[in-house]
This record gives C-alpha cells, sequence and structure tokens, in this order.
C-alpha cells in the first residue's frame, strides 16, 4: 500500500534529482560516505592539491563510480574526495566536467545534485579564470559577486524555469570571512563563455565594456542549477592568466598550474574559513 507521504517524497526526489544521481548516493554511502555533508566543494582547474586537507579521506576516482563521465583536461585528477575539514564532513570534487568537453548541461551539475543528495548544508565552486578588470593580477582570487552569460545554450539546460540568482550577499559574507582568515580577495562579475577554444583579444575588450571582470569556461550551471534546487552557494575565481589582449602573453594551459600552484595554500585557507562558515 502507498501511503500519501510515500507518495510525496517520491515525487519530490523524482523532481528534484535524475534516477541515476539516486544510484551513485547509494554506491557511495555503501563506500562509507555519510548521509548528510556539511560541505561540498569543487575543485577548479589546477586545485586539486585542496584534497590533501581532507582528513580520514575516502577517495573514489570517477573511474570506479557508476554513471559517473570522465574528466579529461589536464591538472584534474578526476576523483572524489570524502572526509573531514576541521570536523566539517565534506565532499570535494576533483576535477570537473565542462560543457566544453562535450557534456551535456546535467551531466556538468552532477556535482550539484550529488550535494543536494546528500543534503549538504552548502556549495563551494571553484574555478581558474582569466583577468579581464586591468586592475587584477595573476594570483588574485575574486569572489564572484555576479554573472554575465555570453553563448549560454539555454536549450541544453534540463528544466525551464524563472529562479532567480543574487550572489551578492554570499559575495559579502565570502570577504568577510576571507577577512577573518586574513586572506585577500578582489570581487567581481564572473562573464561564462562556453569554449572551448580561448577569447579573441576583441571579445575582451567587449566583455570589459559589459562589466566582465573574469572569463571562464565553467561555474554558471553549477551556480545556476543550484539556485534552482536551493542549494548554498559561494563562488571563487583564482586569476590565472590575463584575458587576450590584456598583456602581450600568449595564453596557455601550463599558466593555470603555475598560478594555481602559487597560491595554493591561501586558497585552503579561504575554503577552510567558508566550510567552516557563511
Ligand atoms: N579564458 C577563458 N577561460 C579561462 C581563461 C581565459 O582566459 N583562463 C582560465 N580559464
Amino acid at each position: 500500500m502507498t501511503t500519501e507521504l510515500d507518495t510525496s517524497q517520491k515525487q519530490s526526489k523524482a523532481m528534484a534529482l535524475p534516477e541515476y544521481i539516486l544510484e551513485i548516493r547509494d554506491f557511495l554511502l555503501d563506500q562509507g560516505f555519510p548521509e548528510k555533508l556539511d560541505a561540498t566543494v569543487i575543485l577548479g582547474s589546477g586545485l586539486g592539491d585542496f584534497g590533501s586537507q581532507i582528513e580520514d579521506a575516502i577517495t573514489i576516482p570517477y573511474g570506479h563510480i557508476p554513471n559517473f563521465p570522465q574528466s579529461t583536461v589536464q591538472g584534474h585528477s578526476g576523483a572524489l574526495i570524502c572526509g573531514h575539514v576541521d570536523g566539517k564532513k565534506t565532499l570535494a570534487f576533483s576535477g570537473r566536467f565542462h560543457f566544453y568537453e562535450g557534456y551535456d548541461f546535467s551531466t556538468t551539475v552532477i556535482p550539484v545534485h550529488l550535494a543536494k543528495a546528500f543534503d549538504s548544508e552548502k556549495l563551494i565552486v571553484s574555478n581558474a579564470a582569466g583577468g579581464i578588470n586591468l586592475d587584477f593580477r595573476v594570483g588574485d582570487l575574486m569572489v564572484i559577486e555576479d554573472i554575465i552569460r555570453q553563448n549560454f545554450d539555454l536549450k541544453a539546460a534540463p528544466s525551464k524555469g524563472l529562479w532567480s540568482l543574487d550572489l551578492n550577499p554570499i559575495a559579502d559574507q565570502v570577504q568577510n570571512i576571507a577577512t577573518s582568515v586574513g586572506v585577500n580577495t578582489k570581487r567581481g562579475t564572473y562573464l561564462y563563455v562556453k569554449g572551448p577554444n580561448y577569447e579573441t583579444k576583441a571579445e575582451i575588450k567587449a566583455f570589459r565594456i559589459m562589466g566582465g571582470d573574469a572569463v571562464g569556461m565553467s561555474t554558471v550551471p553549477e551556480l545556476m542549477e543550484a539556485a534552482r534546487l536551493g542549494v548554498k552557494s559561494a563562488a571563487i575565481s583564482l586569476i590565472t592568466n590575463a584575458a587576450a589582449g590584456v598583456t602581450d602573453q600568449k595564453l596557455d594551459h601550463a599558466e593555470v598550474k603555475e598560478a594555481a600552484e602559487m597560491k595554493k595554500n591561501e586558497f585552503a585557507q579561504l575554503v577552510k574559513g567558508l566550510i567552516q562558515a557563511f
């Protein structure tokens, strides 16, 4: 017999999350993951080192997880790391699924769906980004206070809806926490491009006029889906290079790794601060 409660519970789960996400959750519970998480962290390109801050870690390569795609970008180890950060139950995604790698929207947002499936109190999204703002330097950490979507493929989004995304209040909190843990931050608007190619100089000029401070190829699908599902989120960019035309340096992926290496301790301090509070 189906009770009313059973039906409504099933409906709300089915409405919120795809079946394959619930299967992944069951697999991870079998591997020793907790029922409920305090924080979920998505580690951007080159920022996977944060995984070493997680104590009592259970590390599972993406390749061992049913229904999980493989991340192909250099600088991503492609593993889930679950354990404790200063006593908080934390799940980190080392390696993400970019739209530009050919993944569809629902694959790109698997980390958000898993955060929801484990009832995570919060989501912290990080990325490597190119600096558009002329006051930014390589190695700056930018708290994302707003986003601009350029060429966002709306057809690829899983569900239509009129939910809104306002990152400003969270950005205030993130900056306060950064100050309290002694980490300097910039603040700005993240301009999302689909990629996979870097921008032209003229595009970056146009993006600056539009109000973009940093440009990148991730994070926005995740933030949009988190807003739809009501998962509280904060987002940080590490400026790994000057965007096209800002300097005469050629863009390549090696500088992403260099900047991340240079800033890994401050990034870890900030993420730890965010896991504790916001
Ligand atoms: N453009 C787009 N994405 C990026 C960049 C950039 O300059 N740097 C890191 N990710």
